[in-house]
């Protein structure tokens, strides 16, 4: 399968609006709010439309996406809402990233639809710079959508299933806390139609 580059991403970006709206992911607010913020870690976190509700809730969060595009957007956006300063932005690939905030208190990644091998590196990465104690938290597009649900990829390598999402993180010293299908709605022509998602909720040991 083709890698898909970040130059496909910033020509999907290069557009006046916001690809994916300004609005904070529904699942990204019921599993963060609880937390105690600190630092965070926005990966592949595009035009930021979490990062920048992450900020507003107090969190310091650094938004690692490949496509500058959407990172330029990402950090207008924080300044006409007045987080700026609590925004980091940083160009890099999420299976080799190096963040400028070396430990962070919550590892999010959001919709990041790469094959396994990737996406099970990204993980890995991300989880590495997560504090004892800290939390990783991701959402995707499931695998069981194909069958069940509208929008989202289609192509099944670049959709988790629970059982890859919990492989992906063994060894890594993280306690898995919520590792579930979750409903979903998209907006279709035809009205809301469901959509199957899977989040991560894990809880580093120590
Ligand atoms: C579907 S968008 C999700 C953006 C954001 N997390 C959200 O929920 O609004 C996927 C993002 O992943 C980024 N991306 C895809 N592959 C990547 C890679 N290998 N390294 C870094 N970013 C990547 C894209 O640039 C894009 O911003």
């Amino acid at each position: 399968m083709a890698k898909v580059t970040s130059d496909y991403w910033d020509k999907k970006y290069e557009i006046d609006d916001f690809l994916y709206t300004k609005v904070e992911n529904r699942f990204v607010v019921e599993y963060c709010s609880p937390l105690k913020p600190g630092r965070a870690i926005d990966l592949a976190g595009g035009e930021g439309r979490n990062s920048v509700w992450l900020a507003k809730q107090g969190w310091t969060v650094e938004n690692i996406d490949f496509s500058p595009v959407a990172l330029r957007k990402y950090s207008d956006y924080a300044s006409e809402v007045g987080v700026a300063s609590q925004c980091l932005a940083t160009v890099a690939d999420a299976t080799t990233f190096v963040p400028q905030q070396d430990q962070v208190e919550l590892g999010l990644i959001g919709y990041l639809q790469t094959p396994g091998s990737e996406l099970k590196k990204a993980i890995r990465r991300l989880g590495k710079h997560v504090v004892q104690g800290g939390h990783l938290f991701g959402v995707w597009h499931a695998r069981a959508n194909l069958a069940g649900g509208f929008g989202g990829p289609r192509d099944p390598r670049v959709l988790p299933t629970v059982g890859f999402l919990k492989r992906a993180l063994w060894g890594q010293g993280f306690d898995v806390i919520e590792c579930k299908l979750r409903d979903g709605q998209i907006q279709t022509k035809e009205g809301l139609k469901p959509s199957i998602t899977v989040v991560l909720l894990a809880r580093k040991r120590g």
